[in-house]
């Protein structure tokens, strides 16, 4: 398998079997790590940038750890340090950094930003999260789906809240890619794009992976082996759509009910960061506001021995290293 120059834009983009060697890449680097072997000499010498137009806590931090293991420097562009989009385009921005690094994350907003800068990078970019997708968020839940159920293909995945945002679109994507079954489980308004569904319907067909929306949580998590929930508002939502999301949405909170109506052996998954409690500035503000305590997920759930969100969380640095690894 040779993916070097490749860029990681997407999982739509990439075959099962590329997506399986990076999940598999990605275990080996973590299991070299575990047993303190060093990989500094992989890409030793070489420099990325990490640009960040919206805020993060993994992401960025698995970028630098996993450059700093792999012996890459690293720049970080905040998401009011830099230029870029404001006084400079996405295209000359491109160029630039093209010139001075082997390889630029990107975070912001829409894919077709993402995309762009790849096309004049000259160098492999990565989405560090977009609208539209989150894929290097997708091999580290596989990886994770791996090492907790032992298998991939068959999996029963049901995704409950925002369906139609960055983390019900990869889930589904990464689903139909992999052979899984994939469940959006929430009302209409928050199905995924119709489009995109009938694309991962084609691929299903090929993988042997099923592709359900549902409205009826009883239905949609029962039996399910994985069930995963996100935040109900995303980052740059703008605040004023709290209230209809805490109203639209609550009846498709993870709790304990839902887990029950799982396989018992069922795992919890969060992409993080998630408001199962008042211990955050939104999550308290919010509490306050709508006399609520938890959103998507309850605490009980989310601090239950079925959740394995923190595991789910580590496994992106292991993850985003094999990107890097295999890609510069
Ligand atoms: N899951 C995730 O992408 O987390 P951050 O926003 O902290 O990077
Ligand atoms: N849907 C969330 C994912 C965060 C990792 C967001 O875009 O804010």
């Amino acid at each position: 398998m040779n993916l070097k120059g490749r860029n990681f834009l997407k999982l739509l983009d990439y075959t099962p079997e590329e997506i399986l060697y990076l999940v598999d890449l990605a275990a080996e680097l973590k299991e070299k790590k575990k047993q303190g072997i060093l990989t500094l000499d992989m890409h030793k010498g070489k420099n990325v940038a990490l640009i960040f137009e919206k805020t993060s806590t993994r992401t960025r931090c698995s970028f630098e750890v996993a450059a700093h293991d792999l012996g890459i420097g690293t720049t970080y562009l905040d998401p009011s340090g830099s230029q870029i989009g404001k006084k400079e385009s996405i295209a000359d921005t491109a160029r630039v950094l093209g010139s001075m690094y082997e390889g630029i994350e990107y975070r912001g907003f829409g894919q077709e930003i993402v995309e762009e800068l790849a096309k004049y990078a000259g160098v492999p970019v990565w989405n560090g999260l977009t609208n539209e997708f989150h894929p290097t968020q997708m091999l580290a839940d596989v990886l994770t789906i791996k090492e907790k159920l032992g298998r991939i293909k068959g999996v029963k995945l049901t995704y409950m809240g925002d369906a139609r945002y960055n983390m019900g679109n990869s889930l589904m994507v990464v689903c139909a890619k992999l052979g899984m079954h994939f469940t959006a489980c929430t009302t209409k308004k928050y199905f995924p794009d119709a489009a995109l569904v009938k694309e991962c319907e084609e691929i299903a067909k090929e993988t042997g992976a099923t592709i359900t929306l549902t409205e009826d949580v009883e239905a949609g998590t029962r039996g399910a082996d994985v069930i995963y929930t996100d935040v109900w508002v995303s980052m740059g939502e703008p605040d004023s759509i709290w209230e209809e999301r805490i109203r639209e949405l609550s009846p498709y909170q993870v709790n304990s009910k839902v887990m029950e109506n799982a396989r018992p052996e069922a795992i919890f998954m969060h992409c993080l960061p998630a408001f199962h409690d008042l211990k955050t500035k939104i999550g308290k503000e919010m509490g306050e506001k709508f006399g609520i305590t938890e959103m998507e997920v309850t605490d009980e759930v989310f601090e239950s021995s079925q959740s394995v969100v923190f595991e789910e969380a580590e496994n992106r640095m292991h993850t985003i290293k094999a990107v890097m690894a295999a890609t510069l």
